[in-house]
């Protein structure tokens, strides 16, 4: 990928495509085309290649996709499933068609099994029972894992791949109390708790589940190393994490501390917990030499900064 390289990346004014933008520009890629969602919906198979035709892209950060909480997955399952699978589907087939040189996609940490070994090696993919509340979602991109596979393999290229980050936070994350992940929803309830001056904050379940947690930024800067060594590949998913779990109950005390709110938290066990633990082993990707550069801390308050100065503005709804 050079620096005039023509650069399309789907979805970037979401979290992840936000980030590409901020990366892409500072490393100082001059040819990057973006489309809102209103200029090109993505599920509309005519219109996708359309843009493919006449826009030729080189590489392609497929950063766009519906997300969302357990709340949203579990009301809205056939849009997750119809919208992830048909965007992927149509964009994938426009990037064969047109020969895009290297095209990433984002698969997710729940496409693993409710029950896997910890941490969640690449290869346990398919091995047993994924958590229900996020299926449709997680069906859709394992459907994206295996046809990255699938076309590489038809098409005799190494043009497809795919990546499994860790849950992400950053700038432009959602912070829709009801429908946004973990992280986000924190921030939200701990700031308005301290703006309303509450002494106390009532989380959902009892804290004790571990996750895993990569700061946006670094998942564009891996993205964009994986596009300049993508001949070192093999035809398969990578996972990228940051190696660190951390329960629900430590976040919330660090996002409390980072948003200066000092009263009590009551945790409402009556709330599903999910999965105890979800680490990704992350060790074949590593081996290329990539590291994550943000730690847990300085990411939250980097992305605090930015939901302080745009919290009137942020997405509401999935
Ligand atoms: N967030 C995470 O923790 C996480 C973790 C692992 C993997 N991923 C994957 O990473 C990718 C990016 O996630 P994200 O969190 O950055 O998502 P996001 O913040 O919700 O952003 C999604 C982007 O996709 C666009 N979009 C949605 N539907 C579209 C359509 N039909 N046509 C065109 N554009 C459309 C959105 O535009 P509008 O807002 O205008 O609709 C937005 O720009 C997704 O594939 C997601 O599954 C996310």
């Amino acid at each position: 990928m050079f620096k005039n390289s023509k650069i399309y990346v789907a979805g970037h004014t979401g979290l992840l495509g936000s980030a590409f933008i901020r990366k892409l520009k500072e490393q100082r890629y001059s040819n990057i085309i973006t489309r809102t969602h209103k200029e090109l919906d993505l599920t509309n198979q005519n219109a996708v290649d359309e843009f493919f035709k006449k826009e030729q892209p080189e590489y392609v950060f497929l950063a766009a996709g519906l997300t969302g909480g357990i709340i949203a997955n579990k009301t809205y399952p056939a849009k997750f499933l119809h919208t992830n699978i048909s965007m992927q589907d149509n964009v994938f087939e426009s990037a064969a068609k047109y020969e895009v040189r290297h095209l990433i996609f984002y698969g997710s940490s729940c496409i693993y099994p409710k029950n896997s070994p910890q941490p969640m090696k690449e290869e346990y993919l398919l091995t047993g029972i994924i958590e229900k509340t996020s299926e449709a979602y997680a069906i859709a991109k394992t459907a994206g894992i295996i046809a990255c596979r699938a076309y590489n393999i038809q098409y005799k290229t190494n043009r497809f791949i795919a990546l499994v980050p860790s849950s992400m936070y950053g700038h432009n994350d959602n912070f829709d109390p009801e429908n946004s992940h973990v992280l986000s929803a924190l921030i939200r309830k701990f700031h308005e708790a301290k703006a309303a001056g509450k002494n106390q904050v009532v989380l959902w379940g009892s804290g004790n589940p571990r996750r895993e947690f990569i700061f946006s930024e670094d998942v564009a800067d891996a993205s964009i190393f994986t596009m300049l060594n993508a001949e070192k590949l093999e035809n398969m998913h990578y996972n990228i994490g940051t190696g660190t779990d951390y329960s629900i109950k430590e976040l919330a005390e660090i996002i409390s501390e980072i948003v200066g709110f000092d009263g009590a938290v009551d945790w409402d066990t009556s709330k599903p917990d999910g999965a105890p633990k979800k680490l990704l082993d992350s060790s074949k990707f590593l081996k290329f030499a990539w590291k994550p550069s943000f730690a847990l801390k300085e990411g939250l308050e980097i992305t605090y900064q930015w939901y302080l100065n745009n919290f009137q503005q942020t997405r509401d709804g999935i």
